[in-house]
């Protein structure tokens, strides 16, 4: 069991496949911080972007997964924040890239795009996959912070 703080949150297009991910990750045993959204009532994406973000840059998570109908809008609301390194990411090999390349903290979905097998197997490689370092730390460190 992993002590990382996994923070979720969506809007009400990512409302049900964020339920499904947060039911597999705490089946795994996984500490995960959901900020909602609670319903598929219509909510607006960057609310819970920036909320998410907040988490990442206090250290209350660090890890970060958001979900909208295609990831993208809430991705963009996530990265105003510095801290955060958000990545849109509907494929195993980019998941795993991410990590390695850009040690992304946070990964964002789109519900709309993908199936829950994909993103259930994207949210485990992002998780389980570190950070490669080396001439990646340069250029992540270029990112900012
Ligand atoms: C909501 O309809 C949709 O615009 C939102 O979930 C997201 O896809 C925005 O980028």
């Amino acid at each position: 069991m992993s002590t990382l703080t996994i923070a979720m949150a969506a809007d009400h297009a990512g409302f049900d496949l964020k339920e499904l991910l947060k039911s597999e990750l705490r089946l795994d045993g996984r500490d995960v911080l959901d900020l909602g959204t609670d319903s598929t009532e219509s909510v607006d994406y960057p609310d819970y972007g920036h909320a998410l973000a907040a988490e990442i840059r206090d250290g209350r998570a660090g890890r970060g997964i958001v979900v909208c109908g295609t990831g993208i809008g809430i991705s963009i609301a996530a990265n105003r924040e510095p801290a955060v390194r958000a990545a849109v990411v509907h494929d195993v090999t980019s998941a795993r890239l991410t990590r390695q390349h850009n040690d992304a903290n946070v990964i964002a979905l789109g519900s709309r795009l993908i199936g829950p097998e994909v993103a259930k197997e994207c949210v485990k490689v992002f998780l389980e996959t570190p950070f490669e370092g080396g001439r990646h730390g340069a250029r992540v460190a270029k990112l900012g912070r």
